[in-house]
């Protein structure tokens, strides 16, 4: 479900389980028979798409505080407003959590956001004072929501559309928020020093022949690990 719904599915408890639901559009209810199967569709209320703006809730990481534009930031931290629009990253989610801690151990150096979604690690990568900082997404309404996101917070990103697997802009740094899959073909795209991913559980720690594995921290089950090349 990460992978096919990265922008974000329901878990909802139910009798014997739990249900996974999706909030989706003809496309993605094609591609939810294609991977399961079998499952079970129905319409829903108009309204949906922006509904989940009720849950979009403020996150205090370190010395960040990554929230929507309608909370009150807290006064000592290094403030990030952020507005995912359609796109994946209010900064809540453990994998943008656990990503934010890391880039905050960091140098800061050149940086390349590969799979930026709203913006929430560019916009606190410059923030944290990395420079030049390139964000790269395979989706039209992350690029949107990035560049938005950035004016907002008076930062420049360079943010690119690409395809999922083209050669990627060097950089010293690389944080990459997507799946293990993803990740694990990433690093015959990349030139960096660093590489930071997530998106992935505990159980599964990306093989990345030309990295060595320097360190992960977890949170509720999600990984991130760090790599330097070798
Ligand atoms: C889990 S979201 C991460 C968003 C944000 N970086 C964060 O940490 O909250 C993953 C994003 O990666 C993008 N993506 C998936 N595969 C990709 C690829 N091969 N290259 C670039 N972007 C990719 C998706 O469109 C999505 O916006």
């Amino acid at each position: 479900m990460v992978e096919l719904f990265p922008e974000g599915f329901e878990e909802v408890e139910r009798l014997g389980g739990v249900e996974l639901a999706a909030y989706t559009d003809a496309a993605g209810e094609e591609r939810m028979w294609a991977f399961f199967g079998n499952g079970r569709a129905a319409d829903v209320e108009g309204g949906w798409e922006d509904r989940w703006r009720a849950f979009h809730r403020p996150v205090r990481v370190g010395r960040l505080w990554v929230g929507p534009p309608w909370e009150e930031p807290d006064d000592d931290a290094c403030v990030v407003v952020i507005d995912p629009g359609r796109a994946f990253g209010t900064g809540s989610h453990q994998t943008t959590q656990l990503c934010l801690a890391t880039l905050q151990e960091l140098e800061p150096q050149a940086l390349l956001d590969v799979g930026c979604g709203s913006g929430v690690l560019s916009v606190a990568a410059a923030l944290l004072g990395f420079a030049p900082v390139v964000a790269v997404d395979v989706e039209a309404p992350s690029i949107e929501a990035t560049r938005a996101n950035a004016a907002v917070n008076g930062v420049a990103i360079d943010v690119r559309l690409v395809s999922p697997d083209e050669i990627l802009p060097s950089a010293d740094v690389v944080v990459a928020n997507i799946s293990l899959e993803s990740v694990e073909r990433l690093a015959r795209r990349i030139e960096c020093t660093t590489l930071v991913t997530s998106g992935y559980v505990v159980s599964s720690t990306p093989r990345l022949p030309a990295f060595e594995h320097v360190s992960q921290r977890t949170l509720d089950g999600w990984s991130c690990d760090l790599f330097r090349a070798t």
